[in-house]
């Protein structure tokens, strides 16, 4: 079943084409996004919609997390994203127009089950789930569906699951963006485009394998790492600082860049890498200040470009380019290479990469 791959967390990164070419299947010689693609009665309830909120654990709450950044840039709609354990427990503020987004791998997860049904008990009843597995529980107890077709994914870390929740939430910002005027037709074909290109975007960045798996070997005998990102790919560094503490159980945490002064700089030496997520967008002259910051005490930096980014390689400055940058859909692009980075890091610390200790694929008990 593995094939030509060790493991399953390694087969399922480079299924990754495959995956998102089966999601969005049905752009095929589509000119928009119809808001039929979410069920049949998403069309009223979109109209009745103008707020999101976002329900998820884990990688799903970070996919969700991207999400915001589009919705409220490319759509113009409020969005919240909340983790399911903490949503269900805390005392919030209902809005009936309030489109309730469950993201789920599985769609078995106790605690975003149990959101979901908070939020229904609080009287949101528009509710959309963007589920890998069209038999769950979860995808039964929403209004709305979207089911992601990744195949199934048997790593317990979540990889090919997030690149197409991504998708998935891509298509929902643009519908709404549709339905809001917020979308010209150019702007809408470009967007389409940008999708359909996805899968060989994906599958070039693949090719950096070897390269990372380079970079992996100077992080094996380290205790902590830091991930810096801004904007959208502020989420990115949070999910490539859980792969890495996941599988190779290298303490890691994932920063917006901006944070860097206000506490965690006092971390930074020699003995701490620090991965930073540098596309080419109008964020990246803010972090490479930040940036420098981190050479400055000394800390290793590992940037992860784009081919066009204007930055340079220097002592303690290594740089890996992406053959090509992506405008917004570019955490989906920005995520592979930390995915490949932790299953390395993992592989030459030994650890059990399909099954770390402690996890389960699916959380199903609270
Ligand atoms: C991390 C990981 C977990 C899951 C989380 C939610 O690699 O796999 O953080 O993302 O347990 O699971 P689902 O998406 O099935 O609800």
């Amino acid at each position: 079943e593995l094939g030509q791959y060790r493991h399953y967390m390694q087969k399922e990164i480079f299924e990754q084409p495959a995956a998102l070419s089966a999601t969005l299947e049905m752009l095929e010689g589509a000119r928009s996004v119809q808001p039929g693609l979410f069920g049949a009665n998403a069309e009223a309830i979109f109209a009745d919609v103008n707020r999101v909120l976002i329900i998820a654990c884990g990688t799903s709450y970070h996919a969700g997390l991207v999400a915001r950044y589009w919705l409220e840039a490319i759509a113009g709609v409020p969005c919240v994203v909340e983790i399911a354990s903490e949503y269900r427990y805390r005392e919030s503020v209902a809005n009936p127009h309030t489109l309730v987004v469950t993201i789920s791998q599985s769609g078995e997860t106790a605690d975003t089950l149990a959101a979901l049904q908070h939020a229904k008990n609080l009287g949101m009843a528009h509710s959309l789930a963007i589920c890998n597995a069209p038999e769950s529980s979860l995808v039964r107890e929403t209004a709305l569906r979207f089911i992601t077709r990744a195949g199934p994914e048997i790593g317990v870390a979540s990889t090919k699951a997030f690149t197409t929740q991504l998708a998935a939430l891509y298509l929902l910002t643009l519908a709404l963006a549709t339905r809001l005027g917020r979308l010209d037709a150019v702007r809408e074909a470009n967007a389409l485009q940008a999708l359909r290109h996805l899968p060989a975007a994906v599958a070039r960045v693949l090719e950096l394998e070897p390269e990372i798996k380079a970079w992996a070997e100077r992080f094996s005998d380290k205790q902590h790492a830091l991930f810096l990102g801004r904007g959208r790919h502020y989420p990115i560094a949070l999910e490539g600082a859980l792969k890495l503490k996941e599988i190779s159980y290298i303490h890691a945490e994932g920063y917006p860049a901006g944070e860097l002064k206000h506490g965690p700089l006092a971390l930074v030496d020699r003995n701490m890498p620090v991965v930073a997520v540098a596309p080419n967008d109008t964020l990246l002259e803010k972090l490479k200040s930040n940036l420098q910051e981190v050479r400055a005490r000394g800390g290793e930096l590992y940037v992860f470009a784009d081919a066009d980014s204007e930055i340079s390689e220097s002592e303690g400055v290594h740089i890996l380019r992406l053959p090509e940058h992506y405008g917004s859909l570019s955490p989906l692009l920005h995520v592979v290479p930390l995915q490949l980075l932790s299953y390395h890091v993992a592989l030459v610390r030994g650890t059990d990469v399909d099954k770390p200790r402690n996890l389960a694929k699916s959380v199903t008990v609270e």
